[in-house]
């Protein structure tokens, strides 16, 4: 399968909206904040078909920029790696320095692949899912695998 990755256009909007609607509301929460990703720049995975496979968005401010969301709807096929060296390619040409993204201690594939894929992680905000229910009550209890959803895990790589 063929992956090509381009920028989100109006015409994806929607779509972006209901992907961003599967994990339970219109926004997600980043530390402590909701973040409507519908709003944000970021890349589509289209494969050979012209079907959009993946997703990702991000959010620059200052010389920083965060992963808000990233979705590969057909896991391990590369689909993942390919979205984040696109956002990668792009970053080093601009001046950001930092790029960051949040994920949750149950995911526990995303952990192996951030890793992977030159992320360190930055902090782990114990017990942050705490008050990220309070702003979105739909954020289950128990996520991949079974395992309690409880903490945010920072991930960070430097650019430049
Ligand atoms: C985390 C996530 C984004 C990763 O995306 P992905 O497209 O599955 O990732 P990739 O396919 O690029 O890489 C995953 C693995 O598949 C392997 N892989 C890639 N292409 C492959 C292929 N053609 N055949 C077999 N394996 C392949 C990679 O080697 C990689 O393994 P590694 O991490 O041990 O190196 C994806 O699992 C996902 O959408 N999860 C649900 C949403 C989510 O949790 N998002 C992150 C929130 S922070």
């Amino acid at each position: 399968m063929n992956i090509a990755i381009s920028p989100i256009t109006e015409a994806d909007k929607e779509w972006v909206l209901q992907v961003v609607r599967n994990w339970g509301a219109d926004f997600v929460i980043s530390r402590g904040r909701k973040v409507f990703a519908v709003e944000l720049d970021g890349f589509i995975a289209t494969d050979d078909n012209g079907e959009r496979v993946g997703l990702l968005t991000y959010e620059v401010t200052g010389d920083q920029c965060e992963i808000v969301t990233l979705d590969a709807f057909n896991k391990w096929s590369g689909i993942g790696t390919k979205l984040i060296q696109a956002i990668i390619d792009m970053l080093n040409r601009s001046s950001v320095k930092r790029l960051w993204l949040i994920t949750t201690n149950d995911n526990t594939d995303a952990i192996r692949f951030y890793q992977k894929r030159g992320f360190t992680i930055a902090a782990v905000h114990v017990n942050a899912m705490e008050k990220s229910r309070e702003l979105k009550p739909s954020i289950p209890l128990i996520g991949f695998y079974g395992i309690p959803i409880r903490d945010e895990i920072e991930f960070e790589m430097s650019l430049g």
